[in-house]
């Protein structure tokens, strides 16, 4: 481990600069991985944009029943047509998702905690990597707690759910958690994107921020950005508008899609914005010409 002492603060970002690695094929950082791994990418990202539309539906894992997840067998198939990739638990995917359905799997494998909890930085790997395998996943998705009491134990989870993936080829979403006591800075992103990213996994969920495409930069996989809070609608495009301009993947979206009043309308509003180039504007004329 370098001397911290005198370490310059990095700043050369060169977000002008492509990616210098992309090798031909459309998943930021997989132009070296297998087949097998680059196909279960492919089945996330679509090869023409590049990007990809997650809906993010596994709140469930620690807040257990949730505003506009009460019904996930009711509320899944009608958003299911307008989204690219299901990000959910075993639980919820095997009891409410038909199989007979052609998107992608983020299977959620960490877990742990609730609400209930104070400090929710403490998790265990949930899902063995055969029940990943008998699924299908496209990913496994870990939540990873940079600075927080539960760092140690989550890059632990991390590591192991990234080294069962290569074994079989499936790839490794880390989430970057934000806690009570975690800045939401740029600076927190750069450094919290960059360790999950060096720790081996194939893409990144991490939040919007201030210099974001300092943060994309600088991690050489995909980054997804999640939701967060339910904000009005023309806010929420907004929100997705600004990270695929900054370099952002794709969106995961949870609260945003399922608690609006249109959630439909919103998760195709989002859509367009995702993959036919629509300005935040253009997504919300969409978006209000459609609910009326
Ligand atoms: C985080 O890992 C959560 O479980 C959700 O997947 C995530 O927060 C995205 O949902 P939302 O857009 O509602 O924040």
């Amino acid at each position: 481990m370098p001397d911290q002492e005198g370490l310059k603060i990095a700043k050369d970002y060169q977000t002008e600069v492509p990616f210098a690695n992309q090798g031909g094929f459309h998943v930021k950082g997989a132009n070296s991985l297998d087949w097998g791994m680059k196909k279960h990418l492919t089945n996330i990202f679509d090869p023409e944009s590049g990007n990809t539309v997650m809906f993010a539906f596994d709140h469930g894992y620690f807040m257990g029943s949730t505003a506009g997840l009460e019904r996930l067998d009711l509320v899944i198939p009608k958003l299911m047509p307008h989204i690219d990739c299901l990000m959910g638990t075993r639980g919820a995917l095997r009891t409410c998702v038909t199989p007979a359905n052609r998107k992608a799997i983020a299977l959620r494998v960490s877990s742990g905690t609730s609400m209930l909890n104070e400090d929710l930085s403490h998790e265990v790997v949930a899902v063995d990597v055969e029940d990943a395998i008998r699924m299908n996943a496209d990913c496994m998705a870990v939540q990873t707690f940079i600075g927080a009491d539960g760092q140690l134990e989550s890059l632990d989870n991390l590591s192991r759910v990234i080294n069962a993936g290569m074994r079989y080829s499936i790839p490794t979403l880390g989430v970057v958690a934000v806690g009570k006591e975690m800045e939401r800075t740029d600076r927190f992103f750069k450094l919290a994107t960059r360790i999950v990213a060096e720790m081996g996994v194939q893409m990144v969920k991490t939040y919007y921020c201030d210099n974001f495409e300092e943060v994309v930069a600088a991690c050489p996989v995909p980054i997804v950005v999640a939701g967060g809070k339910k904000l009005p609608e023309d806010e929420a495009l907004t929100l997705a508008y600004r990270s695929i301009q900054g370099g952002a993947h794709g969106l995961d979206m949870g609260r945003n899609i399922f608690q609006s009043e249109h959630s439909v309308e919103m998760a195709q509003a989002i859509r367009k914005i995702v993959h036919s180039g629509y300005t935040d504007k253009e997504a919300y004329e969409f978006y209000l010409d459609a609910i009326h």
